[in-house]
Formats: C-alpha cells, structure tokens, sequence
C-alpha cells in the first residue's frame, strides 16, 4: 500500500506555532508556582486552566515538541498511519506469553497533546458504575457519575445537533472544549451493522447513546472530531493559551527525575525537577513553589517516580536508587485492553480497501479532504460498535465472579471497520474488500506491570501488559469472537459477507479461538492504572483520591495512570474528565481563581 508514502510526501505546515521555549537554557525564571510533567492530554488541561489565574506562574515540559504541523494528527482517517513516526514513543513490550512470546509495538503520543493527538478519537465517558465503583474504591463521591458530570460538561462539545434521533441530547455538553460528533461520513456497513443488531435484538440491541451511562448494545461511535478536524488537548485546550504571559512551554525536554525541593510545605516535598535534553545532559534544576503535577502518562510517570527513588524499594533497589517513598504498587496493576482483528471477505467495492492501495484515489481524497474539509478523511475508520457482557445465564460469574464495573458496563467490545485494518501481524492483503471487526475484553482480570530496565530516563522503562495471562481475559476473547460469528450470522450480511477471512475461518472450536488470539492478539491501547488512587490511610495505592502522591508533600499525578480501575470504555474522555477535577482540586488548594 502506498498510502504512508502519499502522505509523507504531502506534511505539510498548516499554522504558524505558538511560542514556546526550546531549551531550558531560556527560561527567564527558576521557579514557578506550578511545574507540570509531560503536556499530553491532561497536562494540556492543567497547563491551560491553571494559568487562567494570572497570579501564578505554570511552567509545562514536554518531551517531545509541537505536532501542529503533522498533517495526519489533523485528518481524522490518517490517525491510523500515525505510530512509528516522529509523533509516537516507539515502545515496545517483552515478549508477551499469552500472545505466543510476540513482542507488540506499543503507541503513546510523543509532543504537544499527548496520545489526544495520534489517537482514534473515540469518545466515551464510561458508564455509571464505572465512576460509582471509582468513587467507592476512594471512599471519594467527588468521583462518582453525577460529581462528574459538570466535568463531562465543561469537556465536551457536541456538534453534530442536527442528527436527531441518533444520540440523547441530554448525554452531552454543548460549550465545552473537545468538538465531538457522530460519523461524518457514512458507509454501507453502518445501516447492515444496525439491521443485524434489530434483527439479533437482546445483548446485541441498538442503544441511541452510550454516554448516556449505559455502555451496552450496539450503537453509532462518537469521536472528537469537529468540522471535519481532529479534536485534541493540543487545539482544544493548550494552543488558544500558548501565549499567555504567565505560562512557559519548554519542549524537547524531559524530566530525568523529582528531587526534594526548598518548599516549605512539608517534608519529602518532591517539588524539584531535573530537566534533561539528552542522554549525556546533566540537566538543570527547575523548583515549583506550589506543586509538580506529573502528566507524564501511564508509562512516563511511574518511570520517573520510580527513577525519583519513589515505587517498591525491591525493584529500583536493584538497579541502585535508594528508596525514600516506598511505594509497592507505583508501576504495578498496568491494565490495558486485549484486541484481536477477525477479518471478513465482502462482496463490494465501497470499503476504504482500494483508497489504501489506489495513490491516485488517495491523493484525490486528500485534496477534498484539504480544499473543504469533506469526504472519507473527515471521519475516523470506525462507524459503529457494540459493547457487550457475558450472557446472564454464562456459568463465566460463579467460576471468576464479576471484574467489570457493574451493570452499566461490559466485558467485551467489537468494532466494526469498512475495510481491512491492520491490528496486528497481518497487512492488507493485494486483493479483496474486508471487513474488520475489532474484538478485544474490556475488564480485563490480567495485571501488568512498568518497571525500571535502566536508571536514564532516555531509555524505555520495561512495559509488560502481559496481556490475556488470566482464564477471564482468555475465555473472554473466546467469548467475543463467537459473539462476532453469531453477529455475522445474522441475515442482514447475506448478500454483503463473502466469508470468514484467514485462519479466522478455520478457528472453529473454543481451543482454536484461543490459538487464533494466540497468533494475531494485539491491543487497543487503553493502558492505564500505574500510579492508581485510593482512600488515604489505604495499604493499597500510590495516590490519595485527591491525587497527592502517598508520603510526600507538593506531588501530584494527574493522568491515565491515577484510574483505580479499567474503564470498560475508550480511555480519552475519562483522562479529561480526571483533569478538569483535578483542576478544581488544585485551585481550591491554593485559593486559585
Ligand atoms: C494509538 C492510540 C489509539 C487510541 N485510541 C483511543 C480512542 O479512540 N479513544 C479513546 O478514548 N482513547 C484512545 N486512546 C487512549 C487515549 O488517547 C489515552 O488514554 C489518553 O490520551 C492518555 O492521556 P494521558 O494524559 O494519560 O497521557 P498522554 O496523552 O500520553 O500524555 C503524556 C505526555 O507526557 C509526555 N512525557 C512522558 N514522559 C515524559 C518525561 N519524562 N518528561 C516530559 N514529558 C514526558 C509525553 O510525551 C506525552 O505528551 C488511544 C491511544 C493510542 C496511543
Ligand atoms: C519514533 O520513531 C520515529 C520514526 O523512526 C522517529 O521519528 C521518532 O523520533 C521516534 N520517537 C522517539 C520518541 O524517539
Ligand atoms: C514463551 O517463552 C517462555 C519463557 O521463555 C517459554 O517457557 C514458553 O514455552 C514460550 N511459549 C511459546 C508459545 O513459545
Ligand atoms: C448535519 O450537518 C452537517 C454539516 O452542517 C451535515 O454534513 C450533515 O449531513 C447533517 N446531518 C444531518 C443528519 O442532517
Ligand atoms: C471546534 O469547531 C469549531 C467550528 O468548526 C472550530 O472553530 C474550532 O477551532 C474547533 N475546536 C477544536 C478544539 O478543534
Ligand atoms: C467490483 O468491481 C469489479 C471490477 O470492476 C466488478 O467486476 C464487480 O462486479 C464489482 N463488485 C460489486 C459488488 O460491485
Ligand atoms: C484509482 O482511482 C482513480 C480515481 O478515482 C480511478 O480513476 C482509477 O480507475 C483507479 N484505479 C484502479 C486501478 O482502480
Ligand atoms: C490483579 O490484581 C488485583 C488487585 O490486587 C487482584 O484482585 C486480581 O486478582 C489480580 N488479577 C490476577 C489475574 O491475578
Ligand atoms: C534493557 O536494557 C538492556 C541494556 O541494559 C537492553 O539490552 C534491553 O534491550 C533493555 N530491555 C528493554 C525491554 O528495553
Ligand atoms: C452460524 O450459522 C451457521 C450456519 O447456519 C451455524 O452452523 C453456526 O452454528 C452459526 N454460528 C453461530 C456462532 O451462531
Ligand atoms: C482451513 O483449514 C483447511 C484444512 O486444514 C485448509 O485446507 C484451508 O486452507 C484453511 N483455510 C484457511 C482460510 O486458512
């Protein structure tokens, strides 16, 4: 396919970039009232809210620098072409055992906005028990469903009001700040996915709206897209304030480690950081008078709270940093949802197949995707998905019990994609037009884990999702994918589906599912949970329910990493929702405006 080469050869620069500090080196000041770790999708949140207050000072650092100018972080269809290139991490796992000893190339957005900027652009907000459950485990009901709410409301910015009937308006906000929308660009697939589900009815009915609370049944995606363009904590958030007099962006930078810093708030009050641009750099020293917010993400923040001296005293120790927060679970309890691709053949010329292996037809769509923001690339490769629980009657509840968040959640999920999707080991094939479904457990049981491999933040910590290690999480996606045969079964296919496609074809038995999901497993990148929050005198934990780093004063964690459990859910919406709270709790703190 010749579509990475089309679209490198047309990057092009769409905006002029804010202004921002290139080198530690030019930074007028060495204290700032707050300093906050990685400008992702919730440091962007905070570095913006916080500095509405124009009596303190924020300094934000990045690792990686602006991808304004990336052209596929702005065309929604392209966001699959994005990992490996200059706006991706690169990391990789071990060899992962359930998947055969494969080792899996694991995405995370590397620059300004995070993974908001190279994700798919779902947009869920998790289901009623998720926060209830979350507000529980923190003895916290600042954290439940309706506490939240007003944080869902001041995120979100539903555009697509004219589509009456297909989502609640009661379910969204309508002046916040992440445009969203429903599918801009129908395919065929979307009227024969909800034909089916009508036909099929029970776990696979149609539900209008998942936002609503109820992240069950099949349903039309909503994305963060808005007129056409990826919504991201980048353009939402952080660009419309970049030039604010009281807010420093230093890119191309990362913080090495926390050290304790001169505050007088307390004792092991981490409120120092060492600034690296290299592998050989020394670093500088930065101070926060307040606090250091780390944002660094579900990998970079337990990499530096550990390379900090913070985590299990039995892992850093090992590599010859003294403990002085020991912190057992900082990088433990890594949870991340398990995916695997069943392809079908079909009977049309209408899926996105033949734009990826026909340039011409590429270039064509780009160009009216360019002059009027219309056509394919307006939309994410997804339409519509279902959310799915075990059966009732499934004995799955008196062998493992119940993982998920409670009723208002599933355990699995499939996605349904108009063309052949690489998620995993195999490419489009030279011939066909494929359907994909995307099959992957979302309240996996399995824990992983990040731990240190070297003590220079230059180098990538040890990710092991270890992923369907767990009975759960492989019955599971046994369970899925007949679910995604008894779905394909339905009447409404019989003049679209060819047939099954690949080995997926011969995985007729339980044990011949599992090997399948042996061979092709991969994942849908939703890690979160390294640094995870609970009530304050709890054994368990790395953070209080208000984000405060456990034994220590002045440190903060506001990222995917700080989730207590798994949203059985896409992950963006939640991390923004976290960071509006954690606003609030900050500036209530410190008597902010
Ligand atoms: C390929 C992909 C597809 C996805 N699809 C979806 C989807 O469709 N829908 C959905 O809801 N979610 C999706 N997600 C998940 C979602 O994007 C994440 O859950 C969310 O963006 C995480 O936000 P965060 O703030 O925790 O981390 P991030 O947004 O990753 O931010 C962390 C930031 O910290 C920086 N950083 C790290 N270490 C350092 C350091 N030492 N010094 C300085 N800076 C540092 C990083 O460069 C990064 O900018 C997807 C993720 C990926 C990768
Ligand atoms: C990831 O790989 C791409 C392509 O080689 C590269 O441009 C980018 O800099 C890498 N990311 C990091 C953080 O090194
Ligand atoms: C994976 O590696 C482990 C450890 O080396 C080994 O015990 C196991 O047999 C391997 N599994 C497969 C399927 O190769
Ligand atoms: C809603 O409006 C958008 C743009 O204004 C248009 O493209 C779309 O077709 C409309 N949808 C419906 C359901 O009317
Ligand atoms: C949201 O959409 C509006 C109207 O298309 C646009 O002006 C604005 O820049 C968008 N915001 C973001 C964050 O994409
Ligand atoms: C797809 O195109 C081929 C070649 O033009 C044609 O033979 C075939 O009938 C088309 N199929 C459908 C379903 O339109
Ligand atoms: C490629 O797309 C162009 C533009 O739509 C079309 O004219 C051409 O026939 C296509 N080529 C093939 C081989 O299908
Ligand atoms: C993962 O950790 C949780 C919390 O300690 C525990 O309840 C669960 O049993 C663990 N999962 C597995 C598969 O061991
Ligand atoms: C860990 O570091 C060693 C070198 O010290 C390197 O060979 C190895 O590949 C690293 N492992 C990972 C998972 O990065
Ligand atoms: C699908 O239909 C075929 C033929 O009718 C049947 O043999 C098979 O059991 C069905 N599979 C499922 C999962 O419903
Ligand atoms: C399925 O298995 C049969 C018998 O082993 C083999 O002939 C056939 O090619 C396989 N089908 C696919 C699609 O791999």
């Amino acid at each position: 396919m010749d579509c990475r080469r089309v679209l490198v050869a047309s990057l092009l620069a769409i905006q002029a970039l804010g202004r921002l500090v290139f080198s530690p080196s030019e930074l007028t000041q060495t204290e700032y009232d707050f300093v906050i770790v990685g400008v992702g999708t919730a440091g962007s949140v905070l570095a913006s809210r916080l500095s509405e207050d124009p009596s303190v000072s924020v300094l934000a650092i990045e690792a990686g620098g602006s991808n304004e100018d990336v052209l596929a972080t702005i065309a929604p269809f392209l966001a699959v072409s994005l990992p490996g290139t200059s706006v991706d991490w690169n990391y990789t796992t071990p060899p992962i055992e359930g998947y055969n000893n494969r080792t899996l190339g694991y995405t995370r957005g590397y620059g300004l906005g995070g993974s908001s900027v190279l994700n798919l652009l779902t947009w869920n907000r998790g289901s009623i028990d998720l926060w209830n459950r979350w507000a529980s485990l923190t003895g916290d009901s600042g954290w439940s469903w309706d506490a939240m709410e007003p944080y869902w409301l001041k995120v979100d910015n539903f555009v697509s009001q004219n589509a009456t009937g297909k989502y609640d308006p009661l379910a969204h906000g309508y002046s916040g700040e992440v445009n969203t929308s429903l599918p801009g660009w129908p395919t065929e697939l979307d009227p024969l996915v909800c034909k089916a589900s009508a036909e099929l009815g029970g776990r696979f009915a149609w539900t209008q709206d998942h936002n609503s609370g109820t992240f069950l049944g099949t349903s039309y995606m909503q994305s963060a897209i808005g007129g056409g363009e990826r919504s991201s904590a980048a353009t939402a958030y952080l660009y419309p304030v970049i030039e604010r007099a009281n807010l420093d962006v230093l890119v191309n930078t990362r913080v090495a480690k926390l050290v304790e810093g001169s505050s007088k708030s307390g004792t092991l009050s981490f409120t120092s950081a060492v600034l690296s641009q290299g592998p050989e750099d020394e670093g500088v020293t930065i101070n926060a008078a307040k606090e250091v917010i780390l944002s660094a993400g579900v990998f970079g923040t337990p990499q530096i709270l550990q390379l900090s001296g913070i985590g299990a005293k039995s892992s850093i120790e090992n590599l010859g940093i003294s403990t002085i927060v020991d912190l057992p679970d900082v990088g433990e309890f890594l949870k991340d949802h398990p995916a695997v691709a069943a392809y079908y053949l079909v009977n049309s010329n209408n899926t996105f197949d033949s734009l990826l292996r026909n340039s011409t037809l590429f270039a064509d769509t780009l160009a009216e995707w360019q002059a009027t923001r219309s056509g394919r690339f307006v939309d994410s490769p997804a339409n519509t998905y279902t959310f799915l629980r075990w059966p009732e009657e499934s004995d799955i509840y008196a062998i493992h019990g119940d993982p998920s968040s409670g009723e208002t959640s599933g355990h699995m999920e499939v996605i349904f994609v108009d063309g052949f999707a690489q998620f995993g080991p195999l490419a489009q094939p030279a011939e066909g037009s494929f359907l994909t479904l995307l099959a992957g457990v979302v309240s996996p049981t399995t824990n992983g884990s990040v731990t240190l491999n070297t003590t220079n933040i230059f180098d990538q910590p040890t990710i092991a999702p270890d992923f369907i290690a767990s009975e759960f999480d492989q019955a599971t996606m046994v369970q899925v994918l007949k679910d995604v045969e008894t779905f394909m079964n339905a009447s409404a296919w019989k003049d679209f589906i060819i047939g099954p496609y690949g080995d997926f074809a011969n995985a007729t038995t339980d044990a011949l599912k599992l090997q399948f999901v042996r061979k092709y497993g991969s994942n849908i990148n939703h890690p979160v949970g390294t640094a995870r929050m609970s009530p304050r005198e709890a054994s368990w934990g790395v953070l209080d329910a208000e984000l405060l780093v456990k034994g220590t004063s002045g440190l903060r964690v506001v990222d995917a990493s700080v989730f207590p459990t798994i949203p059985e859910s896409h992950t963006q919406a939640p991390v923004y929702m976290v960071a509006e709270r954690a606003v609030d709790l900050i500036k209530a703190k410190h008597l902010l405006s």
